[in-house]
């Protein structure tokens, strides 16, 4: 059983030719409202690959929690452990793609409902896990305790550090990995982030859009190339390698075919719209993966 503990968002998506500038109004290309948050997105990435998914998470009382809810039951996750809170409203993001990116705005709302007392109600749950992965869209003290609590039983956790501000270097000793993208490992480790790399090797993995992946074995430095692939929207791209590499790890994948399955994953998934549109089944991934040996 892999655990998710994180956020549920809905997304709600315009997309633009042009960005407007401060004081100005423009046209957008069209809107859409579609299931997201990072939580959820690494959810749905590992439950599609096959593996047995629970979720631990807060929604509101509203129908964007309803929908949010309806639609990880239909992605096979078992969402018993989401909480629905009153008070709060379930969280957004508001997304702006355009020119081939996304920017995105979240408002966390009924996400950081999910306090460290709740994590320590789910502690069983959470000890059930062959693995844990855990992102920064829920107040800081939970992902601590969450940490704390799979240190100390030795279960492995995918800590992605996004977003990166609300990162805080004492969860370092206690990720087993740790997977920012280019800007969120600059944002957190400075400019020249091969040096940490270096100091945490076959720990810390930096997601590199088109280009692929990066991290330090020990030894040396590794690139994994990204796959070539047709581009229609990258939301959801690193949830997407988070939960493929994450289920890699838990199926015993050497360390680099780990990160060349998850690679692959994410090629396909910026390959239709939405954060969870193009998430890949297991036969499409390894099909992506062998069309490069
Ligand atoms: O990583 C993409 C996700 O970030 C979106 O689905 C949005 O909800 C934000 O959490």
């Amino acid at each position: 059983m892999i655990t998710v503990i994180g956020s549920l968002n809905m997304d709600l998506v315009v997309e633009t030719k042009g960005l407007p500038k401060q004081g100005e109004t423009n046209f957008g290309k069209s809107f859409a409202t579609m299931p997201g948050g990072k939580g959820a997105n690494q959810a749905v990435s590992v439950s599609r690959l096959g593996a047995d998914v629970q979720f631990i998470g807060c929604i509101g009382e509203d129908l964007f929690g309803n929908e949010l809810l309806k639609n990880l039951k239909n992605e096979n996750i078992d969402t018993k452990n989401i909480q629905t809170v009153k008070n709060s409203s379930t969280g957004i993001a508001n997304i702006l793609l355009s020119e081939g990116d996304n920017r995105i705005i979240v408002i966390p709302g009924a996400n950081y409902e999910l306090t460290s007392q709740k994590i320590i109600s789910k502690k069983d749950t959470i000890l059930q896990s062959k693995m844990v992965i855990i992102q920064l869209e829920i107040p800081a003290n939970t992902v601590l305790k969450v940490l704390e609590i799979c240190h100390t039983a030795n279960i492995p956790v995918l800590l992605n550090p996004a977003p990166a501000s609300s990162f805080s270097m004492d969860y370092i000793d206690y990720a087993t990995f740790i997977t920012p993208n280019e800007t969120e490992c600059k944002d957190i480790f400075g400019v020249n982030y091969e040096k940490a790399l270096e100091l945490y090797p076959n720990q810390l993995i930096v997601t590199k859009g088109k280009s692929g992946a990066q991290y330090f074995d020990g030894i040396e430095h590794k690139f994994i190339k990204g796959f070539k692939t047709n581009v229609i929207d990258t939301t959801g791209a690193g949830d997407t390698f988070n939960g493929a590499f994450a289920f890699a790890i838990s199926r015993q994948y050497p360390f680099n075919d780990a990160v060349e399955f998850a690679n692959a994953a994410a090629s396909l998934s910026v390959e239709k719209f939405g954060a969870q549109g193009g998430m890949p089944s297991l036969q499409l991934v390894m099909k992506r993966v062998a069309s490069r040996i």
